[in-house]
C-alpha cells in the first residue's frame, strides 16, 4: 500500500536526480507529478533534464514545467561548475526520451494534483521555492488540503554552518529568499531539511563505488553522474565524497524517526548582505518576537542518524 503520495519539486541538479531514483524505487512512495523550477541551471535545462530522469526511472510520471525566475529578481546566470554544463554532470545520456511536458504550468500542476487528492499529497520541493509560492497566490486553500511540505533549504547554524551559496544563505533559499519567507509563512505542516543535517550525511566515494556495483543500472547512474559533483566537493575541500542534500528532505518523509527536529517559526532575510538566511525563533523562547509570533511553526532538522540515512539510500536501490 502506498503510504505517501509525493509531488516532487525539483531543479535537477545531480543530488536531485538521486534523490529522484529513491522516490522511484521506494515501495511506499507513490509519484504524483514532478516540476521543474530555475536553479541549478536555467528552466530549461531543469525541465529537459526532468524529463530525462522521469523517462529512465519513473516513465508513468507526468512532469511540468515551472518558474524561469525568481518572484522579484530576474534570472540568475547560469552556472556550470556543481552540477556541469547540462546539470547532470556532462555523462552520456542513456535512452530516447518521448516524454513531454504537462501543458499546465507547474503551480496550477501543483494546485490541480492538491486539490483533485485532499489531505493526501506531500509536497517535497529541493530547489528554489518559486513554483510553491505562486501555487499558493494562486490558491491560499491549498496550505490547508496538502499531508505535509518538506524542503530541502536553509541552514540553521547547529554545527557553525550559515549558507553555501554566500557565508550566510543556502543555495535553495539565497535563489528566491522572497518565496522560501511566503512557504515557511503558510498555514500548512511544514518541515524542513537544511544544512544542518545534509553536511552531516556524505555520500563517500566507497559508498558511491558500492552502489555502482551493486545496485545495477540504477547505481551505475549514481557512480556516473555524481562523478562531476564530487570533483566540485573536492574543490571545496571536502575529499570524502558528495552532501547528500535533496535525498536527505526524501529520506526525511518516510523515515522521520531518523532525524531530530525542533519547533517554531522561521522567517528567511529578504534583503541585505545575508539576504536568503534562515531564522528560526525556538518555541521554548519566551520573548515576544512579533516577524515571528503571527507565523505558524515548522520543524527544523537538527541532528540524524547519517548512518542509517545512507543504509535507506543503498537498501531502496538495490532492492
Ligand atoms: C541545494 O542546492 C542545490 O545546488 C542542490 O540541488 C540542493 O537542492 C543544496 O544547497
Ligand atoms: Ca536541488
Amino acid at each position: 500500500m502506498t503510504k505517501h503520495t509525493i509531488l516532487y519539486d525539483t531543479d535537477p541538479g545531480i543530488d536531485d536526480a538521486l534523490a529522484l531514483l529513491f522516490l522511484a524505487r521506494h515501495p511506499d512512495i507513490a509519484l504524483a507529478g514532478i516540476t521543474s523550477v530555475f536553479g541549478n541551471a536555467g528552466i530549461d535545462t531543469t525541465t529537459t533534464n526532468a524529463l530525462y530522469l522521469a523517462s529512465r526511472f519513473a516513465p508513468d510520471v507526468p512532469v511540468a514545467r515551472g518558474a524561469a525566475a525568481p518572484l522579484q529578481q530576474p534570472a540568475p546566470e547560469p552556472i556550470a561548475h556543481i552540477h556541469g554544463n547540462d546539470a547532470l554532470g556532462d555523462v552520456e545520456r542513456i535512452g530516447r526520451v518521448d516524454k513531454q511536458t504537462d501543458g499546465r504550468a507547474a503551480h496550477r500542476f501543483i494546485v490541480d494534483t492538491v486539490r483533485a487528492n485532499p489531505g493526501e499529497i506531500t509536497l517535497l520541493a529541493v530547489g528554489p521555492m518559486t513554483n510553491l509560492a505562486l501555487a499558493l497566490k494562486e490558491d491560499p486553500e491549498i496550505a490547508t488540503l496538502v499531508r505535509e511540505v518538506v524542503v530541502m533549504g536553509g541552514a540553521f547554524g547547529f554545527h557553525g554552518t550559515l549558507g553555501n551559496a554566500t557565508p550566510a544563505a543556502e543555495a535553495n533559499m539565497h535563489a528566491d529568499p522572497h518565496a522560501a519567507d511566503i512557504v515557511f509563512g503558510a498555514p500548512w505542516k511544514m518541515s524542513i531539511v537544511g544544512l544542518d543535517v545534509t553536511h552531516e550525511t556524505v555520500m563517500t566515494t566507497a559508498f558511491l563505488a558500492s552502489l555502482r556495483d551493486e545496485a545495477g543500472a540504477a547505481g551505475r547512474f549514481v557512480w556516473d553522474v555524481s562523478r562531476f559533483y564530487e570533483r566540485f566537493h573536492a574543490h571545496g575541500g571536502m575529499s570524502r565524497g558528495i552532501y547528500a542534500h535533496d535525498y536527505s528532505a526524501a529520506a526525511f518523509v518516510v523515515a522521520r524517526e531518523l532525524y531530530t527536529t525542533r519547533r517554531g517559526p522561521v522567517r528567511v532575510l529578504t534583503e541585505g548582505i545575508a539576504t536568503g538566511l534562515t531564522i528560526q525563533k525556538p518555541l521554548s523562547m519566551p520573548e515576544t518576537a512579533p516577524d515571528w509570533d503571527t507565523r505558524p511553526a515548522c520543524d527544523v532538522c537538527i541532528g540524524v542518524d547519517a548512518d542509517a540515512v545512507l543504509d535507506l539510500f543503498a537498501r531502496t536501490l538495490s532492492n
